[in-house]
């Protein structure tokens, strides 16, 4: 499918469901943390979102950034959140429309409007000098980009140097020797996660860092985090389960229904350990 094509499937994808998103789960669309087991149990999703990103920043050993891009910004989140924690300037991206709307109005509601700002743009090809940024955050958007060694490449070079790189991406599991190949079973599995969340492909996080090393970074680490993240689709699953909730996904449109059609496959991707969380960090030399 060709590349222009494909960026306005996610763009209507995500115009069309953030609004519900937003009314039923939050300001987050990112999974929860639930300990390195999985084994905490918390009130609602949300919070679990919300120590997510402060285990990703403790993982990643923030310092003080003022300067942040956040690739794939959703409806300002992690923007939000990380302009009050450091009392940074924030840049968001996303490819919504609807969602840069959204969240500048909710940037100028929590009276942030004057710190963080949000623009329709492509990851692929950021709209910003080089050596812009001193922190880049990309929590569950690589998934969606269509080469993904470009993309790092791209945001290498937003960075400034000393500038720390975050991406927090779903993947799938290692291939690498001792490893089998995807079955056929895995490559159906990833093919129909793919079509339903609007997904070029996802690869393994060994790959994401074989690229990585590429670049240079220094201080570069990784984690896998599938057992702390997999139980958010739980909770997920529960906070559907209202009737009102049910019909306004129906009445949202069918790319939304497919997504909720999705959610029993990222819970037997994680159970099965086809689908992996994968994150990756360290700092432009
Ligand atoms: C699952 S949402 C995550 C949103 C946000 N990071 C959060 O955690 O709340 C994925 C985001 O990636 C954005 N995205 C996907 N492909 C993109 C691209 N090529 N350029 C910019 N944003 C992109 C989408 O527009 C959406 O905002």
């Amino acid at each position: 499918m060709p590349a222009s094509n494909f960026t306005e499937r996610i763009q209507t994808f995500y115009d069309e469901s953030s609004r519900l998103w937003e009314q039923v789960w939050g300001e987050h669309m990112h999974h929860g943390y639930y300990c390195s087991d999985g084994q905490y149990r918390v009130e609602n999703p949300q919070e679990a979102q919300r120590v997510l990103i402060e285990e990703i920043l403790n993982w990643s050993d923030v310092a003080s950034p003022k300067d942040i891009l956040d690739v794939g910004c959703g409806i300002g989140g992690s923007s939000l959140y990380l302009a009050s924690k450091y009392l940074a300037r924030v840049t968001g991206i996303t490819l919504s429309p609807f969602q840069a709307a959204r969240a500048s109005a909710r940037a100028k509601a929590a009276g942030l409007g004057e710190h963080v700002q949000f623009q329709v743009a492509d990851a692929m090809k950021m709209p910003f000098a080089n050596d812009s940024f001193d922190l880049l955050w990309s929590l569950e958007s690589g998934e969606h980009m269509p080469d993904k060694e470009m993309f790092l490449q791209e945001c290498y070079r937003v960075l400034r140097p000393g500038g720390r790189l975050i991406l927090v991406t779903w993947c799938h599991r290692d291939l690498t020797s001792p490893h089998p190949p995807l079955t056929v079973w895995e490559k159906n599995h990833l093919a129909n996660l793919y079509r339903l969340y609007h997904l070029p492909y996802v690869i393994s996080l060994s790959d994401y860092e074989v690229f990585a090393r590429k670049l240079p970074l220094f201080d570069l680490k990784t984690a896998d985090w599938s057992l702390a993240v997999a139980p958010f689709w739980s909770d997920v699953v529960k906070s559907a389960i209202n009737p009102f909730v049910l019909l306004d996904i129906v009445a949202t449109g069918w790319k939304t229904i497919e997504g909720a059609m999705a959610i029993p496959l990222m819970m037997e991707g994680y159970r099965t350990g086809l689908i992996r969380y994968g994150l990756l960090t360290g700092i432009k030399e």
